[in-house]
């Protein structure tokens, strides 16, 4: 083992490059080892240098693998000897021989080629790996992580004594890990994605024997942050603590030696899975493994539904397509049965009994595989969801608010949530985001914003119907918001505000130690340990005494806001596609329930099921969501870890390329954030001083932060707008997306991309840019002209985003209001009647007059043109010069709720002027009467 004075180029807390890394180190040492072997067979003079040139590199790898189960002591043993006896060919051989093996992960479904480790390293060298063991059933491999106060050398024999527990029976298979401190183990957390259980002995000591500075600078933070006092002594409670806020999935087991039962029933110990007593029987140990592995590998509705295709079943029920047979035994259509295969048909139904369950009331599998879904994602409740989220949206909406709720919400939220506000009869009332007016696209709602609009809806009386707050996390293009902060500091003027977090884009964002805080759950999850805290209610109490009696808005809005802990509600909704970024099919959603007053919506809840939800789900997508969950449960952190990771290596290897570089550009998180809201002065995850302690903090600091995996690429610069290189990336290089700006697109990784993926696009780009080289040198002047002006018109021209103006007097129930909300619901409706409406030309001059002189102009419908994909206009809005002048600049095709040729729709003067309402009208017409909201008057 390599020792703490020791410095590596690349130590082993360099946590971001974690897994490619590693790969880069052993094909490193693979090229060195190569390169002597070829030194020493033409007898290079050289040679001498080439070996050394290797031992450097094996060193360096050495210092990391001891946190891998795979190779392991015996075979890096053997490959060091080989080096120090100057057995060139013997070194590639078996450097090539391991390198494959890690990169194909042959090891992990190849028992023997493990156990050669321990046998014969020698013999091992000599084969190619195999791959999957001939005629074998595939065994799930995982690693356990064994953290031993034990002499080292004694750490072969216990792992020996662990394998030699193995029975054919056991469904899965795992190596041990060994550690010796604290740290080595945080570390070998972190670092090793495939540990799934980690086993904690007694009486280990704090100090990693690694060189590992910011590992321990990112320790005491992290540690301290989440209440995990690392100094109390003895350290195996605090380890345990720790590792789950890291990784909460993982099983810990605990052994002791005094006291076990003690341990057990301490209430900090929830952490520890099983307490054993060190001198009792391994085997229990080793099932009590198995059997964690097995409760998150089981997905039983997954598993009932595969059952059910295999038993032979005569449908009398309206789904042709059950079993096939309409499909395999036409003349017509049977090649949709090839293209999909039986299983598909085979596993269809539109029963709910044998198991399959009723999404709608769900009794069975489908309520375990929901219950299992909420333990792994951190709720109390989970409703899976099977027309995606733009459904679980509306189902949570119409659950919690009722006509006359004031719903605040981030007006460039996703459409159902608008449509949300129509259902319902809640009165939105529209925060804005930050403008990014060069990139035309907006940013997060600023917490300053938050909290004025309750501040506003407080002075006006109107606080007790302010009921959820909607915001999306994170946005399209990655703002990532301080869920924590948010929460608290809007709990601290309105204790039982309810919060929906739309993280369609961010489900994955639960398996990432760093991004989870920063989730709806996640979030929520701290703030209940915080409000519990006796730290934290002195500290809101002195906070009043600071503020003292009746304190001004003003010093309200500057003050970073403590919520009181014995008032608070922690009320929170999360939605998920959990198709946008787990393997789950399409339109595969989740809703996630975190509240203490859940009970008193449940009925509520139940009915917003019944009114959204399909009578006929596809079983294949609940099937789907199940399996997404145990994919999650078990390899999820090391997935997300490398969509991260590849999402560094897009940013590095555009911006950083001399020739692509000069046309396009990746957005860093300074230019999509402003300073303002990283207050903590982070800059960008590719900066030069940059260490994931750093990045830790801004993560747990900053008002606003980037998600890495968004990337907004910058085209414009290189004379293309969003949509038109969207198009040729589709039509001519196979690369697909779905988000444009005017001057830009993003791309996104996810667990599914690969390196390949990226050395494609990195191939394109270069392409793209040699052609426009090329264009401009054989264009002369003329051509760089043409070129120089289009860059400047997509990148410097730019039409300013119109902000929400306001809803016509005609919805607002007090238009003299400072509070902005309105029956959105009421102008919606009034648009299905004919007499009502009126139609104006976008380029008509009487829509200009009508701006200067009036009656105002007041939008019908959502008008949503994509991109940039938000309204610019919702029914009951007033339309102002600002947002004409941008449906005009607009050069997009895709418009909805806009016909060019109709022009605009409008509610017409007279209707808007009109006294009575009509029937579908539900705003009282008397001006000035501030109406209770249903719900106030059902309290009543
Ligand atoms: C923020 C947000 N919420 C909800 C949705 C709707 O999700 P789904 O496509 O699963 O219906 C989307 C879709 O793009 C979205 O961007």
């Amino acid at each position: 083992m390599s020792t703490a004075s020791r410095v590596s180029t690349a130590r082993v807390d360099q946590f971001f490059t974690v897994a490619e890394a590693r790969f880069d180190r052993w094909r490193s040492l693979l090229q060195a080892a190569r390169n002597w072997e070829r030194a020493t067979r033409v007898q290079q003079p050289d040679k001498q240098k080439c070996q050394a040139a290797t031992s450097v590199l094996f060193e360096d790898l050495r210092e990391w693998e001891d946190f891998f189960a795979y190779p392991g002591q015996a075979l890096l043993r053997a490959l060091g000897e080989r080096i120090s006896s100057d057995d060139a060919t013997g070194t590639a051989h078996l450097t090539q021989a391991i390198s494959t093996s890690l990169l194909t992960h042959s090891y992990r479904n190849n028992s023997s080629e493990r156990e050669d480790q321990e046998i014969s390293p020698a013999g091992f060298a000599d084969r190619v790996p195999l791959g999957h063991e001939e005629g074998a059933t595939h065994r799930p491999y995982f690693e356990v992580l064994m953290v031993s106060p034990a002499r080292p050398a004694t750490w072969s024999e216990l792992a020996h004594d662990l394998r030699k527990l193995r029975r054919n029976e056991d469904s899965f298979i795992y190596d041990t890990v060994f550690v010796g401190s604290f740290e080595d183990a945080v570390l070998g957390t972190i670092l090793n994605g495939s540990i799934e259980a980690v086993v904690i002995y007694e009486g280990i000591p704090f100090p990693s024997s690694h060189h590992a500075p910011v590992l321990r600078e990112f320790l005491t933070a992290y540690l301290a942050a989440n209440g995990v006092d690392a100094n109390a002594g003895l350290h195996g409670l605090e380890l345990a603590q720790a590792l789950k806020l890291l990784r909460p999935e993982l099983d810990i087991y605990f052994l002791t030696d005094t006291q076990p039962e003690k341990l057990a029933g301490d209430r900090s110990a929830s952490c520890i899975r099983r307490v054993f007593c060190q001198v009792e029987e391994p085997l229990e140990l080793h099932l009590s493994i198995l059997d964690g592995i097995a409760e998150r590998y089981k997905t039983p509705y997954f598993e009932n539904l595969q059952r059910y295709a295999q038993r032979p079943i005569g449908t009398f029920h309206a789904l042709p397509v059950a079993r096939g047979k309409s499909i395999f035994k036409s003349n017509w259509i049977r090649d949709m049965g090839q293209f999909y295969g039986l299983n598909l048909f085979l596993a269809e139904s539109s029963a709910t009994t044998g198991g399959l369950d009723s999404l709608l009331e769900p009794t069975g599998n489908i309520k375990i595989a929901q219950e299992k879904a909420a333990r792994a994602f951190g709720a109390d409740h989970v409703f899976f969801v099977t027309n995606g989220t733009s459904t679980s949206n509306k189902m949570v909406e119409q659950a919690l608010l009722g006509p006359g709720d004031i719903m605040l919400v981030d007006r460039n939220c996703h459409k159902s949530h608008h449509y949300g506000a129509v259902i319902s009869g809640a009165l939105p009332l529209y925060l804005e985001a930050y403008p990014l007016t060069q990139y035309s696209m907006y940013g997060a709602v600023p917490i300053s914003t938050m909290k004025k609009a309750l501040l506003d809806l407080k002075a006006e009386g109107k606080l007790d119907r302010a009921r959820l707050l909607v915001l999306t996390n994170c946005t399209f293009d990655g703002h990532i918001y301080n869920v924590e902060r948010v929460m608290e500091e809007c709990l601290a003027i309105k204790p039982d505000l309810i919060f929906l977090w739309d993280e369609a884009w961010f489900g994955f964002a639960r398996w990432s130690p760093f991004y989870r805080r920063r989730t709806a759950m996640g979030a929520a999850e701290i703030l209940e340990r915080k409000f519990k805290d006796p730290a934290y209610r002195e500290a809101y109490e002195e906070q009043q005494r600071k503020l003292g009696a009746g304190p001004s808005d003003a010093l309200l809005l500057q003050t970073r806001l403590l919520a009181n802990p014995d008032k608070v509600r922690l009320r929170v909704y999360q939605t998920n596609s959990t198709h946008k970024s787990m393997s789950c099919l399409r339109q595969g959603s989740m809703v996630l329930v975190k509240d203490p007053d859940y009970h008193t919506v449940e009925e509520q809840f139940h009915e917003a099921v019944f009114t959204h939800a399909s009578t006929s789900p596809n079983l294949q997508i609940i099937a789907s969501l199940d399996v997404a969950r145990r994919q999650m449960e078990l390899e999820g952190y090391e997935l997300v870890n490398r969509a991260i990771q590849l999402a560094l290596d897009i940013r590095r290897a555009v911006n950083s390329h001399p020739l692509v570089s000069k046309y396009f550009r990746v957005l860093g998180a300074d230019e999509m954030i402003p300073a303002e809201f990283r207050n903590s002065g982070f800059v960008d995850y590719l900066a030069p001083d940059m260490n994931w302690a750093k990045a830790v903090k801004a993560l747990r600091e900053d008002e606003v932060a980037l998600d890495v995996t968004r990337l907004t690429l910058v085209c414009g610069s290189a004379g293309f707008d969003g949509t038109q290189f969207k198009n040729m990336l589709a039509a001519d290089y196979d690369i697909q997306l779905n988000k444009t700006s005017r001057n830009s697109i993003l791309l996104q990784t996810n667990i599914n991309n690969t390196r390949s993926d990226i050395a494609q696009l990195i191939k394109v780009l270069v392409e793209i840019s040699e052609k426009i080289e090329k264009q401009l040198a054989d264009g002369g002047p003329a051509a760089q002209q043409t070129f120089a002006a289009r860059v400047r018109s997509l990148m410097t021209d730019v039409p300013n985003l119109p902000n929400f103006s306001s809803f016509s007097a005609r919805f607002r129930e007090d238009p003299s209001s400072k509070t902005w909300e309105g029956d959105m619901r009421a102008a919606f409706f009034s648009a299905y009647r004919a007499p009502q409406c009126e139609h104006l030309k976008l380029a008509s001059p009487e829509l200009d007059k009508r701006l200067k002189d009036g009656p105002e102009l007041v939008s019908a419908n959502f008008v949503i043109p994509y991109p940039p994909g938000f309204p610019i206009m919702v029914p009951g809005q007033v339309i102002n010069a600002e947002t004409i002048e941008f449906m005009r600049k607009l050069d997009v095709k895709e418009i909805h709720g806009y016909t060019a040729a109709l022009g605009l729709k409008l509610l017409n003067p007279a209707f808007l002027q009109s006294v009575n309402p009509s029937s579908t009208n539900t705003v009282q017409s008397t001006k000035n009467v501030k109406r209770k909201s249903a719900r106030a008057a059902m309290d009543d």
